[in-house]
């Protein structure tokens, strides 16, 4: 079934839980989509995982666009959201429409998600106005890693926890479809989840959410620079994909790869004239 800010939607209002990972190229967003997932994001984590950044303070327009088209190819059912990157939509309510129109019309996403609450609300009506679907993102938001001081827990202060709930509060009313919840306490996870109608997708915030958000390296063992708490392995591929670069090596150089049905053969007789 194809998914829709609709179908997210109505997954609350049945208390099924929606499921979403990240992508950032056609392959691996098809295999997503087969296996059923209800949403592909293309992360601006691919600052990280993808182009080898310390953060995702420098990933750029082009970079997701470039990404999302890839994954929009791969995906039939699954809704694909793109990221809005740093100082896309923060600048102005100008910049944030042109900026997140876009990832629509040149990165084929089918909707986008953008960091921050209040502060952000006259972008996110904005852009809603404009009709395109707004995820909100908030607790810890990759993109304030600076004014954070590092990667932390978020809303744990009585005061933190009530601008948090205000905040997921500010982005329901401006007409965000949904809200990433990232490190973010479990009981004030399931509150915010409780106290607003559109649906939490939470990473590293507890099965109170509504749904769930991997990025698919950490889930895949893919990815080794870190390992945040809240990441389960769900398999070992990058212990896999070793084997086989190190079985690819062996075999050509022992020069068993590539073997006869891997070659293309030509008459004899056109060589030796050839010679
Ligand atoms: O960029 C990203 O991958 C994200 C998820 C971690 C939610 O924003």
């Amino acid at each position: 079934m194809k998914n829709s800010v609709v179908t997210f939607q109505e997954a609350k209002n049945k208390k099924e839980k929606i499921t979403m990972l990240t992508a950032y190229d056609y392959s691996t967003a098809k295999l997503m989509d087969e296996a059923g997932v209800n949403a592909v994001l293309v992360g601006d984590s691919l600052g990280m995982v993808i182009l080898g950044y310390e953060d995702t303070i420098s990933v750029t327009m082009e970079d997701m666009i470039h990404h999302s088209k890839g994954v929009a190819n791969g995906c039939k059912n699954a809704l694909v959201i793109a990221d809005m990157p740093f100082l896309s939509y923060q600048t102005s309510v100008y910049d944030a429409v042109v900026n997140a129109g876009r990832l629509l019309k040149e990165g084929r996403a089918g909707a986008v998600k953008l960091e921050g609450g209040r502060e952000v609300a006259e972008q996110v009506k904005a852009i809603v106005n404009a009709s395109i679907p707004v995820m909100g993102h908030l607790g810890l938001t990759p993109q304030s890693i600076n004014a954070f001081g590092g990667f932390k827990v978020q809303g744990k202060s009585e005061k933190a926890a009530k601008k948090l709930l205000e905040d997921a509060m500010a982005l329901e009313e401006a007409g965000a479809f949904a809200i990433v919840l990232e490190c973010v306490p479990e009981a004030l996870a399931r509150l915010i989840t409780d106290k607003i109608s559109i649906p939490t997708i939470g990473i590293g915030a507890g099965a109170g959410c509504d749904g769930q958000v991997l990025v698919y390296q950490d889930m895949l063992g893919m990815f080794s620079d870190f390992t945040p708490k809240f990441v389960k392995r769900f398999g070992n591929v990058g212990d896999e994909m070793k084997k086989a670069f190190a079985a690819y090596q062996k075999e050509v150089r022992e020069e068993s790869f590539p073997a006869k049905e891997h070659c293309y053969q030509i008459d004899d007789d056109v060589i030796a004239k050839l010679y």
